[in-house]
């Protein structure tokens, strides 16, 4: 292009040094923005027409050439280059190219100030529909699995050790209630993408008699942002969107990490098939869970871009500042990464093969019901819980000792210690009745997770 073509260039003698091009471009990523921007400046031009801003000829005229454009752009035709800096500048050049100067009146009372804040919003919002979409996905097969396995013992964890006995199913609801929240917060999240900072021109707005309302509402957005200087300066839509995805990996990586230990051949709760299993090119037994390593070592990535982006943000003056075109890469990858992410996740659950042996194995193998025990000992003889749970414990270390289970002593043993005992006692020390005495609201008992799972279809599943 010519120094005449550039659009400050009245203002300039002299054409960029190479390397001023170079770090000033923005097309090579900003090109995703390519259906925002025709359409926020389809819905701007229009604004401009209704207004006697400019002719109905002349918007006519602008918005068929940019479809046009959109169509070469959707194609994969439009032709980039550094020297037009980013996709507004390519598609209003293209749009010259077309319709000839009348093109020039698209820009009428618009800057890329808040022509690029704009385009970010609409692709956001659209990304962030994209992710809830997944969120439900996985969370529907997380249900899937869990309603067949509500009576599936396995051991409840604290401190890595054995705890209680719980159910498969309890387990995996817990993943599926943080995965709502995750979605929650971006819903959340979304109403404060959702506003249009479109009017809010180079920083200060228009003497224009612009109509930013119709803007905003043609575009979808809840309202117009209620200052421009704000409009055009505001990122933090940005940051929330990458913490949440950020508290969202984290809670994937945690599911991710409990099937790379459940998947080992010590633990042996799940199996993956062949299609979630990798094989090692020196070992031939071995069956790596490497999707689930990856999910579990992606939130490196995703917190990154946020501490990245909020070290750019921090202490930039108001409003517009060019340090602020590095605020899409990182919630570009930080979208394909989490898009990834949960289409990995979403296939390993669907893919796992629970091995209930193992867990019912593992579970008794570390005194489940010492605490039925002791609830029982307080239930039916008025023993203080302290004391009770100081009988229990002595009683797990004769278990421990005879290496077998509590439930395995005689009453007469059990007696020694806590001489109040019946032939009862063996009736909570059972794992299915442990299990099904935990009818508190929440709780691991068969039925209160059918509870919870169906309101779980009925509150996230369906209704939202
Ligand atoms: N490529 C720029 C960005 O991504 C667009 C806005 C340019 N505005 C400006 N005043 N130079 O931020």
């Amino acid at each position: 292009m010519t120094e005449g073509q550039k659009q400050w260039g009245g203002r300039f003698a002299d054409g960029p040094a190479a390397i001023m091009e170079e770090i000033n471009a923005s097309i090579d990523f900003d090109q995703r923005f390519g259906l925002e921007d025709i359409t926020a400046s389809k819905a701007h031009t229009e604004m401009l027409s209704a207004q006697g801003i400019i002719t109905p000829e002349e918007g006519s005229a602008i918005i068929a050439g940019l479809d046009e454009v959109l169509d070469e752009w959707q194609a994969g035709t439009l032709a980039y280059s550094a020297t037009l800096e980013d996709i507004h500048t390519h598609v209003e050049l293209r749009l010259r190219e077309k319709i000839g100067k009348v093109a020039g009146k698209l820009h009428t009372a618009r800057s890329r100030n808040d022509q690029v804040a704009t385009d970010f919003r609409l692709w956001l919002r659209s990304a962030i529909d994209a992710i809830l979409g997944d969120i439900r996905g996985l969370s529907l097969a997380l249900v899937e699995v869990a309603e067949s396995h509500t009576e599936t013992p396995m051991a409840g964890l604290t401190h890595m050790q054995v705890a209680q006995p719980v159910s498969f199913a309890h387990h995996l609801m817990a993943y599926a209630q943080m995965f709502r929240r995750d979605a929650e917060r971006l819903m959340d999240c979304r109403k404060r993408v959702n506003e249009s900072p479109l009017g809010s021109a180079a920083l200060a707005g228009t003497a224009f008699p612009i109509d930013r309302f119709k803007t905003a509402e043609r575009l979808g957005f809840a309202r117009p942002m209620a200052n421009s200087m704000d409009g055009v300066a505001a990122r933090d839509f940005a940051l929330e969107f990458l913490s949440c995805a950020s508290i969202h990996s984290v809670h994937l990586s945690r599911l991710a990490e409990e099937m790379v230990l459940w998947s080992s051949a010590q633990i042996n709760y799940i199996r993956f098939s062949d299609a979630f299993s990798t094989g090692s090119s020196i070992m031939p037994q071995k069956r790596n869970p490497d999707a689930a390593e990856l999910v579990r070592a992606k939130p490196g990535r995703i917190i990154g871009h946020l501490m990245g982006l909020l070290s750019v943000m921090k202490a930039l003056p108001l409003t517009y500042a060019k340090d602020m075109q590095e605020d899409k890469e990182p919630v570009f990858a930080t979208v394909d990464t989490l898009e990834l992410c949960l289409a990995a996740m979403t296939g390993m659950v669907r893919d796992m093969q629970p091995n209930p042996e193992a867990m019912l194995d593992h579970l008794q193998g570390g005194f489940p019901t010492a605490t039925d025990l002791a609830d029982w000992l307080v239930r039916e003889t008025g023993v203080a819980f302290r004391e009770a749970h100081h009988m229990s414990g002595e009683i797990v270390r004769m278990a421990e000792h005879k290496g077998c289970d509590i439930s395995e002593l005689s009453l007469e043993e059990m007696q020694q210690v806590a001489p109040m005992l019946t032939e009862e006692i063996f009736t909570v020390l059972s794992i299915p009745n442990s299990m099904a005495s935990r009818i508190s609201y929440g709780g691991a008992a068969p039925e209160t997770v059918m509870q919870q799972i169906e309101q779980y279809r009925k509150e996230f599943l369906i209704c939202s």
